[in-house]
């Protein structure tokens, strides 16, 4: 008989974004007749820019010639795309092009990334948080049981609330593995480079290994807030990084991501020696993995030149401004809102039950966005909307919202 990994049975039914895109379907079969306006996933709405057009097209342009085109590729990635983001995105941090692995999106590494360490380890997240970091850990037999209250019993929870700023306090019992993620999905907030200065000293004073997810570091635009975890003395020694294109340059659907894996970061063995997490991923993606499509990494490239960041960065500002007005405008309204200036999201807090005011918003206004409940009990009042959607559909969500008179 093949007995299943039973720590399946543990999560939800269902993965949240798929639980509301079934909703939303239900309701739109329905109502076939009312326009929805999806601010629920943070899925991008924007056309991929010229410059990433044009590498796409030169790319596949090469693989009719046979000295242009590629088979395998390297599974960490083309050395001109891992070299592109040292010298664009890491200048003077100190890490190297073999640090860096590319990967098909963040969502699969920040997921896979636990393999590497013991059932055993104790992981730390935080309430509310991005799914997938609970989730992967559930599967992997490290969470335990539902608690009930949306929890599981086997991780350790650093909420993040509004008494203590949306900042995640050292937790009492000591984790093995932190994940963090900022700017933060799903409240939007940041941390200043002294905040994230305590969990980095933590992490070297206690053993542990921090995952920190920098997906949205594009968004931020005040000034002295830290963009990668690098930019913190010591994190070198404790911190392995994750960056995406998804939300940077509207890659959800062509797929680019990458792991920062510095050589100094490492684990311990059974026989306590001391083993480099570059060495043991790499390992992990040789056997698992077959490289992120050649097409895509030229793409990716085009990303950190001088005319491609210029067009991307345009395009965030375009969402930054969607954000900006949904968060004005729940504002206005009289509640409390957070994120939205340094991130694509807006944390709101709302009058009543998240997923009551997920169905409210959907029935009356046909507006989606993602209960804060999905995120984690923390959550429960709360409601996310993201400034991904096209100019005009946030401006008439929004009037829409207003007409509500919540
Ligand atoms: C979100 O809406 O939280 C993100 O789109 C999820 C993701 O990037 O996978």
């Amino acid at each position: 008989m093949a007995d299943i990994n039973a720590n399946y049975l543990n999560l939800r039914s269902s993965y949240l974004f798929s639980e509301i895109a079934a909703r939303v379907a239900a309701h739109a079969a329905k109502n076939p007749d009312q326009k929805i306006i999806r601010l629920g996933i943070g899925d991008v709405t924007q056309p991929l820019v010229p410059s990433v057009i044009k590498a796409l097209q030169d790319a596949v342009n090469e693989q009719s010639t046979a000295a242009g085109f590629k088979g395998y590729g390297p599974e960490q990635g083309y050395d001109f795309l891992r070299e592109a983001i040292v010298k664009d995105s890491y200048p003077g941090l100190g890490i190297g092009a073999d640090e860096i692995f590319v990967s098909d999106g963040a969502k699969c590494d920040v997921g896979n990334f636990q393999e590497l360490f013991a059932t055993g380890c104790k992981v730390a997240i935080t309430d509310p948080v991005y799914p997938v970091y609970a989730d992967a850990n559930v599967m992997a037999g490290r969470g335990g049981a539902p608690d009930g209250s949306g929890r599981f019993a086997g991780m350790i929870y650093l909420p993040c609330t509004a008494e203590n700023g949306f900042v995640p306090e050292l937790p009492k019992e000591k984790p093995d593995l932190i994940y963090l993620c900022y700017p933060n999905n799903p409240t939007g907030t940041v941390l200043t480079r002294d905040q994230l200065k305590v969990w980095v000293d933590y992490a070297r004073k206690n053993d542990a290994i921090i995952f920190y997810d920098s997906a949205y570091e594009c968004f931020i635009r005040e000034p002295g807030i830290p963009h990668s975890i690098y930019e913190v003395d010591g994190a070198r020694e404790v911190a392995v990084e994750f960056r995406s294109y998804s939300k940077t340059a509207g890659f959800t659907g062509l797929r680019c991501g990458y792991a920062v894996v510095p050589k100094t970061v490492t684990g311990k063995a059974p026989d306590g020696s001391r083993v480099a997490l570059n060495t043991l991923w790499n390992r992990r993606q040789t056997t698992k993995y077959n490289g992120c499509p050649y097409i895509v990494q030229r793409a990716a490239e085009a990303v950190h030149s001088a005319q491609g960041k210029k067009e991307v960065t345009a395009v965030v500002e375009g969402y930054l401004a969607n954000s900006k007005l949904i968060k004005n405008a729940f504002e206005k309204m009289g509640l409390t809102v957070v994120g939205g200036t340094n991130a694509p999201y807006v944390w709101v807090k709302v009058p009543m039950n998240s997923w009551d005011f997920f169905t409210l918003l959907l029935e009356k206004a046909g507006v989606v966005g993602t209960p804060g409940a999905g995120f984690g009990p923390s959550g429960q009042e709360y409601f996310r909307l993201t400034g991904f959607g096209s100019p005009e559909n946030t401006r008439e969500a929004i009037e829409r919202l207003r007409s509500l008179k919540l």
